[in-house]
């Protein structure tokens, strides 16, 4: 079953002067539980796709589906239920808000949904012990790393437990130890049936993932399915496998 059904997606940014076509009749289907990469160089339209198909921007023309719902038909209220409750986002700058310890970040967009405290509470715990940051649950955001912080982001988008969860640049900002254990926990949390749509720049990153989208100028220039990653040890064969069909796409 597809999550994800975009058809004919156009997106234009009207700027001074001239148009911005980003998105050009875009066609693309998710399955329910697959982890994505999408890959492009810099302003082809990477960040623009994720932001449409997830409703954080309006599109100009074609469609796009998520959970068997036309995502521009719904009202505002309707859209803002969907995002809270089926979609989970991360970015590359972790979005948190200063006033609030980690754990009350965690919990919010579940407590907006109105859900019962106590079972968030616990959920937020449990998923926190998970990513191995229990100890910085009443830190301020100030105070912790950027790979603790990511890992924060991770259990807030995972709070709701949404139908798919997108990212964008979600390692972009973190070294690479940092990067593998994120990495790991995308990977965990995908393998318990949540779908990724995820945007890296990384080789090694989207080498983990079911199938990669080459972005050229707004267009699908490349779609590959890889085989699941059963073993950690294939990955170097992946990395140099990807790395050959990136450069047969121009990259
Ligand atoms: N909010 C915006 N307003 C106007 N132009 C934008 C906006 N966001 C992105 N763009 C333009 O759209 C193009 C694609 O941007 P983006 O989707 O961010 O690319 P990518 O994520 O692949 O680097 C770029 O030319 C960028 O300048
Ligand atoms: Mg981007």
């Amino acid at each position: 079953m597809n999550i994800i059904t975009v058809k004919q997606l156009c997106k234009t940014y009207h700027m001074k002067g001239y148009d911005n076509e980003v998105l050009k009749n875009l066609d693309l289907n998710m399955e329910d539980g697959e982890f994505v990469a999408i890959m492009g160089p810099s302003g082809s339209g990477k960040s623009t796709l994720l932001y449409s198909v997830s409703g954080m921007d309006t599109i100009d023309s074609g469609s796009v589906e998520f959970n068997g719902r036309e995502i521009s038909s719904l009202k505002k209220n309707e859209l803002s239920k969907v995002r809270l409750n089926e979609m989970g986002f991360i970015f590359q700058q972790m979005y948190m808000l200063k006033k609030l310890c980690v754990f009350d970040n965690i919990v919010l967009p579940a407590y907006q949904a109105g859900k019962d405290r106590n079972s968030v509470n616990a959920r937020a715990s449990e998923l926190m012990d998970r990513l191995g940051i229990s100890d910085i649950a009443l830190r301020e955001v100030s105070e912790v790393s950027g790979g603790q912080l990511q890992r924060a982001c991770i259990c807030r988008a995972l709070i709701n437990e949404p139908k798919v969860i997108f990212a964008d640049e979600p390692t972009g900002a973190l070294n690479s130890r940092s990067t593998n254990e994120v990495m790991q926990e995308l990977r965990k949390i995908n393998r318990d049936g949540t779908g990724i749509m995820m945007v890296t720049h990384s080789v090694k990153v989207a080498a983990q993932c079911d199938r990669v989208i080459y972005l050229v100028d707004g267009t699908i220039h490349g779609d590959v399915h890889l085989e699941k990653l059963e073993n950690e040890n294939d990955l170097p064969m992946r990395d140099r496998w990807l790395n050959q069909w990136l450069m047969d796409q121009g990259w």
